[in-house]
């Protein structure tokens, strides 16, 4: 079994502490990305579940045995690093073979078990091949197949794709999914800054932010039910709009009065009571719509790029406050400088009050999570008033 148990995991290095309270249950076969600003403690955090880097407090179970202190070559695991560093003057299958001819297994074991992740990651063709004869794709497989020889219970990837150009990292990245689905038992925890591979290859991604967990779930839950305006902004690109208003009426469905001058109806319940707080409602750039109609946001389009599939509007780049970006779908020219009217769906919206989620407030549990499906087109959530 190779499921993992981090309890109140910590690390500090003498006064500075990097990571804190890290609470994470990885259930064996699991995919987990993790996720979070540069220097959050992604590396960190998988150097210490691979045994490079000392626990400074907490306990990490693997398979239900204390790993603390258990040599990394003992605990099951093996880890890609973004770096391959093969070694340039050995053939792609002595690359491979190297960690098993140090641990001295035999040459029927080491041909059996090099044939296998050579087949596995299509890498037969090249098994006699120098590393300088591959193209940069084939020597991340390399570098793959080096953990896949030892057969680990844990994989372990630290931004394995980030050194490939974007076309090779698509390949790569459908290969490493593959890869996942033929070892349906073997846990994989993958660090990356892509978003892409996040949403694609987790099972479930944990955002890592100000040295503790921010939220873990499946990538469309937090996509949908983000608990913090953190989260909502860091899954996502580009990044959630928040417009800033008070709550004006209350109700299952809640209405706000924008700063800007629109109205927004949100189907996030607020409560008596509620009136006059000062919220931030969340929406995507992909969620807004031009009407015709009630608008919730009006702007003049300072900007837009046209990148074929959609086009990105971007209102108020002149000011100090952070740009407000639509994205339409399609192409759309002659935009720029034009007074646009955007809504966007009641149940599309987010609601946050000082930075949190009115969704998950008084931590009153929440119905399991079901992806939305696509809106009807003709449920605006808007109202744009002068008054
Ligand atoms: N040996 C060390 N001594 C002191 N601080 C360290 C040491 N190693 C790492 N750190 C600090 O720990 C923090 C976490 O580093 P880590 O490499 O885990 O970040 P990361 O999330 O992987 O970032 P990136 O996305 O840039 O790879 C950083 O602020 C870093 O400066
Ligand atoms: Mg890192």
């Amino acid at each position: 079994m190779a499921d993992l148990k981090l309890t109140n995991v910590a690390k500090s290095y003498g006064d500075v502490d990097v990571l804190r309270n890290i609470d994470l249950d990885i259930a064996s076969g699991e995919f987990i990305v993790f996720v979070g600003p540069s220097g959050c403690g992604k590396s960190t955090l998988l150097r210490m579940i691979a045994g490079l880097e000392r626990i400074t407090g907490g306990t990490l179970d693997i398979g239900g045995q204390r790993m603390n202190d258990i040599p990394p070559s003992q605990r099951g695991i093996a880890m890609v690093f973004q770096s391959y560093a093969l070694y340039p003057h050995m053939t792609v299958r002595d690359n491979m073979a190297f960690a098993l001819k140090i641990a001295g297994q035999s040459k029927e074991q080491i041909r059996e078990a090099t044939d296998r992740a050579g087949k596995m990651l299509q890498l037969t063709p090249y098994l006699d091949r120098l590393p300088k004869a591959l193209s940069g794709g084939q020597r991340q497989r390399v570098a793959i197949g080096r953990a896949i020889v030892r057969d680990p219970q844990v994989y372990l990837f630290d931004e394995p794709l980030s050194n490939l150009d974007a076309a090779l990292r698509v390949a790569t990245r459908i290969e490493i999914a593959q890869l996942k689905a033929s070892m349906p038992d073997r846990t994989m925890i993958y660090v990356t800054h892509d978003q892409t591979e996040a949403m694609t290859l987790a099972d479930r991604i944990v955002v890592l932010a100000g040295g503790g967990i921010a939220q873990v779930g499946a990538p469309l839950e937090l996509y949908e039910r983000p608990m913090t305006e953190f989260v909502a902004q860091f899954i996502g690109s580009p990044a959630m709009n928040l417009l800033p208003g008070r709550v004006s009426a209350t109700g299952d469905l809640t209405t706000v009065t924008l700063d800007g001058g629109g109205v927004a109806h949100v189907a996030i319940p607020t409560r008596a009571g509620d009136e006059g707080i000062r919220v931030n409602v969340g929406i995507r750039p992909e969620d807004m719509r031009e009407t015709e109609g009630e608008a919730l946001f009006e702007g003049k389009v300072d900007l837009t790029e046209a990148l074929g599939e959609v086009t990105l509007l971007y209102f108020g780049t002149q000011g100090q406050q952070v740009p407000v970006i639509a994205k339409l779908p399609g192409i759309h020219p002659g935009l720029s400088g034009r007074s646009v009217r955007l809504t966007a769906d009641p149940g599309a919206m987010h609601l946050f009050h000082e930075g949190r989620s009115l969704l998950y407030r008084d931590g009153v549990a929440l119905p399991p999570y079901a992806p939305r499906a696509a809106a009807a087109p003709d449920h605006a959530g808007g109202a744009f008033s002068q008054a």
